[in-house]
């Protein structure tokens, strides 16, 4: 078995979805590194600080105590999973992953956090610059409106009032921001294997990844 599974894809491809469920079904700690984005964002945000200052955005980033138990977030022992689940919070998130030595403070936190364990690790660099090293590397994407359908839903179901259109010209601008940032932009990792879920259900990408794990 790998000791290190990496899923990257645009936003709303079900990365998080499926590391829960492999997580779950094959004892994996599973690390979200875009929580921990999200919890500099937020962090940044309440300090009002400008979110492009890289200098002082670092400065939070390495102050922050940021723990993950299981699938909650802690930042400075506060639970704030709610709250940077949000679409506001991957707004925020994208803006302060941007900066170089911001994504340099977080790899080095993932590292740490995955010392010694079993990880599956959903992200945008997971197997290009969090650990290239990884025995498994999945790029899981879908089309554009199957993703912003998904994460419509998923959004009514929290109950926030939005668009269908609206979660697809973001879900279009995210991917833009992504795939043209100077440093880590997504791109599919050497050596991964690219898995499309459009119109798959769960248990069929699942399927094809356990194939992968137990060969
Ligand atoms: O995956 P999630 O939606 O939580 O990510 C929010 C944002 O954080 C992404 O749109 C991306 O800009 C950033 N991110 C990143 N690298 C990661 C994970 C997230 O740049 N490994």
């Amino acid at each position: 078995n790998p000791r290190i599974i990496t899923i990257d894809g645009p936003a709303g491809a079900g990365k998080s979805t499926l590391a829960k469920e492999i997580s779950k079904r094959f004892g994996y700690t599973h690390l979200d590194s875009g929580a921990i984005y999200r919890a500099i964002g937020f962090a940044s945000k309440e300090m009002g600080i400008d979110l492009n200052n890289e200098i002082e955005v670092l400065e939070i980033a390495k102050k922050l105590k940021i723990e993950l138990k299981g699938s909650r977030v802690f930042v400075n022992g506060k639970d704030v999973t709610e709250e940077i689940r949000t679409p506001e919070g991957g707004v925020l998130a994208s803006q302060v992953a941007q900066h170089r030595e911001v994504r340099e403070v977080v790899v080095k936190i993932l590292r740490n956090l995955a010392q010694g364990k079993k990880v599956v690790i959903d992200g945008r660099d997971a197997g290009t610059y969090i650990f290239p090293e990884a025995q498994l590397k999945i790029y899981l994407t879908a089309s554009p409106e199957e993703r912003a359908k998904r994460r419509y839903r998923e959004l009514v179901e929290k109950g926030f009032k939005v668009s269908y259109e609206q979660v697809l010209k973001e879900v279009v601008e995210r991917d833009k921001k992504d795939k043209s940032r100077k440093f880590a932009p997504l791109t599919v990792p050497k050596g991964a294997v690219i898995i499309d879920s459009t119109g798959k259900s769960l248990e069929q990408v699942l399927n094809e990844v356990k194939k992968l794990i137990d060969p």
